[in-house]
């Protein structure tokens, strides 16, 4: 298991001022794991990970696997890089040119040493097997392809077995169809070989897709962590909700207090609807409803009872193949919904819309 607690990382900006990289950042990862560090580009995913390798060095704070600990500041325990027995491919992985894919493969075994020429052939011919890339052994590095070249490199972090498996976007550098494949091998070879990864990417599909656990960074700081359907489900504030896939936001101010987890009465532009929160509300209190575009269900009839239905005018539509999205003018703000094909109303035509509630969450401010 790996262990990171009440990290800081801090860098000093060439103007000489203290950058703080990574705040406070605590969290655990089960062994055989994929975690996956996600969010926009400077917020301190890299360096997070960077510290997890031992590439820089934290200001404060405890790193440990297994039970080992491999940094804390309050007991200047620091073990180095080659001692920490972690692989890593980052975005701008390199495999080496003049050897053949077995050679770039091995090295890591050889220059270990201590392992029989023998059975660093077993064990590399096993991992390249894996890999898709038993055919290949004897060929120079360089003439694989773009994908191949990119499974050679994670075929080379995790020739030794490593404790941990540390990926920084590693399929950033690829075109979007073989990102797709790799996504489903890197996915199934990190199951398949059990391996604890902590992966970092700034792709909200790719984070969903492949990770048990996804933890969300804004700004150095971790701001919510949980499984792909929790975050995206239940976000714990606006940040997560806008940067994981789209959502609509209503302002709205409480109308019925109540104890939670329950529904609320909320007064929004839309008119007054049933929300869920897993915390507790009083009257009055401001909210921000967040709603995403899938569960704002558009009919063409008004149905005579239910909650959270509200009649609107079709603003704009865009047609995407497998599904439409509309825009929706109700209560002078636009709502965006996602429907199925086959719904045709017209551009200025007349819709109802149903929120379900137990999909309008309430968000946290910040
Ligand atoms: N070597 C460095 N020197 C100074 N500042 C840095 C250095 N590396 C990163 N930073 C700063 O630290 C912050 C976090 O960077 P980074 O961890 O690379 O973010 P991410 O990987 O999420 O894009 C950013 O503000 C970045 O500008
Ligand atoms: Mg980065």
């Amino acid at each position: 298991m790996l262990s990171v607690s009440g990290l800081n990382t801090n860098y000093r900006s060439s103007r000489g001022e203290n950058v703080r990289a990574v705040r406070d950042v605590s969290f655990e990862v089960e062994k055989g794991k994929f975690f996956t560090l996600l969010g926009p580009s400077g917020c301190g995913k890299t360096t997070t990970l960077r510290s997890i390798a031992g590439l820089e060095r934290p200001a404060s704070g405890e790193i440990s696997v297994n039970g080992r600990v491999i940094f804390s500041s309050s007991r200047n325990i620091s073990v180095a890089l080659n001692k920490r027995n972690f692989g890593m491919v980052f975005q701008s992985y390199a495999i080496w040119p003049h050897m053949t894919v077995f050679q770039n493969a091995a090295f890591p075994l050889e220059v270990r040493g201590g392992v029989a020429k023998k059975l660093i052939r077993e064990r590399v011919m096993r991992v390249l097997e894996t890999m898709g890339l038993e055919k290949f052994a004897e060929r120079e590095a360089t003439q694989l392809s773009g994908g191949q070249q990119q499974r050679l490199a994670l075929a080379r972090a995790v020739v030794m077995e490593p404790e941990l498996l540390l990926l920084d976007e590693p399929l950033s550098n690829l075109d979007a169809k073989l990102r797709d494949r790799m996504r489903f091998e890197l996915k199934r070879l990190q199951r398949e070989l059990g391996l604890t990864t902590i992966y970092v990417t700034h792709d909200q599909a790719e984070a969903l897709a492949l990770s048990h656990e996804v933890a969300v960074m804004n700004d150095g700081c971790i701001v919510q962590i949980g499984s792909p359907r929790t975050i995206y489900e239940q976000p714990a504030n606006r940040f997560v909700a806008e940067f994981i896939g789209a959502s609509n936001f209503l302002e709205g101010t409480v109308v019925g207090a109540g104890h939670a987890p329950a529904l609320f009465r909320v007064r929004t532009p839309l008119g007054e609807m049933a929300v869920r929160s897993d915390r507790a509300l009083s009257s009055r209190d401001p909210v921000t409803v967040s709603v995403r575009p899938e569960n704002v269900e558009v009919l063409e009839a008004t149905p005579e009872a239910g909650l959270n239905i509200f009649t609107g005018t079709v603003e704009a539509k865009v047609f995407q193949g497998d599904f439409v999205d509309f825009q929706i003018r109700a209560g002078g703000v636009n709502v965006m919904a996602r429907t199925h094909p086959s719904l045709r109303t017209p551009v200025g035509g007349s819709v109802a819309m149903r929120l379900d509630p137990e999909k309008c969450i309430v968000l946290r401010a910040g």
